[in-house]
């Protein structure tokens, strides 16, 4: 949560600082600050509100125009109300030191007793204003050693924390440290940046460094150094990101949500390009792993399999788990979420397999849950969309999603891509356990070929699903209904309602209805039932009819060609046939635009959600 930025250099550091801010607004949008240093001064300027408002503010004062360096923020309040008093940066009593932070301090409230008790007055109810002060007083009492000043202040501090710096009489310089909030530095012939996000830097290089935890650096426009914490100097190696610019800038869409929606058949495509061998005439589905150490010469002592993840992403995992489970049931295989795992006290292990899954790499709780399941000695493998995340470094074999930068708040294209890749990834693990038949990998490998076709299909009578928001945005609330492969659909299509139309809705295995929910239902209520053309289609039809019976509006998915299901709904959705298990592929496009529009119809802010952000680096 929060996005910042530094940048030191020849260029228009007021520039910079701004539209590295834009690029990271979705990570916090409450308030947003800059501090820019113009000849001696440093003009720091703060506003409750968008990073737009602070563009105009900022460019309304001629004197920014000069600034050579600055740092920036945009927030999303953790400690202390929404004000301009606690926006960052913040700056210590002394004006030496300005500072912007990502994370949260946890001793600050012991720091600031101490500071205050020797006469320091703070200005903020911010955890941020702690190592602000506490860095100048370092920094007075040192004689000026800045590198001495940042080691002692990353000692002292506990919680986590990302950390911009300019120091006053350091005109040359901005310093940044990283403990558990990501980071990532970079540096070219106009200079040098750093920032939460990597795309806030795409526009000037690809080459970027990423901190670890425990380590802070000196940039200037000549170059950066690394330290660790203990104030010995690092050298480290950039990560190149293939990630072009234009991919995350929104063209000719109102929103990234709309645009990166459309996206997802081709990012099928290259998920299935990027991760499978294929022979002019089958299709040998062989995942490349990262690591090169062939699967199979470990998966056979694998007793159980873990997925573990957050949000859309846990979706995701259990959609791959439905798939492994229907095709080898002696494997005993689960889907967590990480902020649960990683307090329950799991089996693990050697025979355990366990998968994290995060879009960002950087969600707190996954990662915690990932270094947990590593101390047990379980083999884990991080699927992320993030190269040079914090999930992607840390883990010894991690697969990459080729989603490209999903900006967003709402997931959309990175859910489509971690399933893609999951079941890839499943199919792998049962092929080399020797569980998977030819047929079942032939049929599902080749159904997910025929994906992209269909999903395009579906985007294009987006028109049908936009009316279909317009009539419904009214209801109360929503009711997300299916079996088997459906439940995680239901789930993905009820929080995508809920955040972004902010809208009440809930997710449920068809068969629970009757045990609770079913009393809420009225005329007030809409229910959308998925129903493919499968087995349980019988069973689900009688939910409908259920629900339908207590006056529920009710808007039914089914399978192309299934007409009779019309005489029993107010509306229906067609999605083409798929393989049983590759449901959520197709399905989950309509829910999307059903969502987006239902947004759209109510005039939310798509893509930046009130309280929400993209990346949740805190627990
Ligand atoms: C929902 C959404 C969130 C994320 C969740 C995990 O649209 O985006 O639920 O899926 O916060 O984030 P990652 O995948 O980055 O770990």
């Amino acid at each position: 949560m929060c996005g910042i930025m530094g940048y030191v250099g020849r260029g228009s550091a007021r520039d910079v600082i701004l539209n590295g801010l834009a690029r990271q607004e979705y990570r916090g949008y409450d308030s947003a600050g800059a501090a820019l240093r113009v000849g001696g001064e440093i003009k720091n300027i703060k506003i409750v509100g968008r990073v737009s408002e602070l563009h105009r503010l900022v460019y309304a004062d001629e004197g920014t125009a000069e600034a050579v360096s600055g740092i920036g923020h945009t927030r999303w309040a953790t400690h202390g109300g929404v004000t301009v008093t606690n926006a960052h940066p913040h700056e210590s009593a002394d004006g030496s030191v300005v500072l912007v932070h990502n994370g949260i301090i946890e001793n600050a409230r012991e720091i600031r007793s101490r500071l205050e008790a020797d006469g320091i007055k703070f200005r903020t109810e911010t955890d941020t204003e702690s190592p602000c002060q506490l860095l100048a007083r370092i920094y007075a009492g040192n004689g000026g050693d800045a590198r001495a000043a940042m080691s002692e202040l990353c000692g002292s501090l506990s919680g986590i924390f990302s950390l911009v710096i300019l120091f006053r009489d350091r005109p040359d310089e901005i310093w940044c440290a990283r403990r558990g909030a990501p980071l990532v530095a970079a540096h070219t012939d106009e200079g040098g940046y750093c920032a939460s996000d990597p795309t806030a830097l795409l526009e000037y290089t690809h080459d970027m460094f990423f901190l670890e935890d425990g380590e802070f650096a000196e940039i200037t426009p000549d170059g950066i150094k690394f330290f660790g914490f203990d104030g010995e100097e690092r050298v480290k190696k950039s990560i190149f990101l293939h990630w072009d610019s234009a991919m995350a800038e929104k063209g000719h869409y109102e929103h990234f949500m709309r645009k990166e929606i459309d996206e997802q058949p081709n990012i099928v495509r290259l998920t299935i390009d990027a991760h499978t061998v294929l022979t002019s005439v089958d299709i040998e589905g062989d995942l490349n792993m990262p690591d090169g150490k062939p699967l199979a010469s470990w998966i056979r002592e694998i007793r159980r399999v873990q997925f573990v993840a957050c949000g859309t992403s846990h979706y995701a995992t259990l959609v791959a788990r439905g798939l492994m489970e229907s095709l080898d049931n002696a494997l005993d295989v689960t889907a967590d979420v990480a902020s649960e795992y990683r307090y329950r006290s799991v089996p693990g292990g050697p025979d355990t397999l366990a998968v994290f899954v995060s879009q960002s790499g950087e969600t707190a709780d996954t990662l915690a849950a990932a270094r947990g399941a590593r101390g047990r000695g379980t083999r884990c493998i991080a699927v992320t969309n993030v190269r040079g995340s914090t999930l992607d470094r840390e883990a010894g074999c991690a697969l990459l999603t080729t989603a490209g930068p999903e900006v967003g708040v709402a997931a959309t294209k990175t859910f489509t891509s971690q399933i893609c890749l999951l079941n890839l990834l499943a199919l792998q693990l049962l092929k080399s356990r020797g569980t998977l038949s030819v047929g079942d990998e032939a049929r599902l490998i080749g159904g997910m070929r025929a994906l992209p076709t269909k999903q395009q299909a579906l985007l294009e009578r987006e028109g049908e699903i936009r009316a279909l928001a317009e009539k419904y945005s009214g209801s109360k609330g929503f009711f997300f209904i299916g079996r088997r492969e459906s439940v995680p659909l239901t789930m993905e299509g009820a929080l995508k309602l809920k955040e972004i139309a902010y809208l009440p809705s809930e997710a449920y295995a068809a068969g629970e209805m009757k045990h609770g929910p079913i009393a809420m239902l009225d005329e007030h209520l809409t229910v959308v039932a998925l129903v493919p053309n499968d087995d349980l289609r019988e069973k689900m039809l009688s939910s409908v009819a259920e629900s339908r019976a207590r006056g529920a509006r009710i808007v039914i998915m089914a399978t192309e060609g299934d007409a009779e299901v019309a005489a029993m709904c107010d509306d229906v959705l067609f999605v083409p046939e798929t393989e049983r298990e590759l449901f959520a592929l197709c399905g989950v496009i309509p829910l999307q635009l059903f969502a987006y529009h239902t947004a759209r119809t109510l005039g939310r802010p798509i893509d930046m959600p009130r309280n929400l952000a993209k990346s949740v680096t805190v627990e």
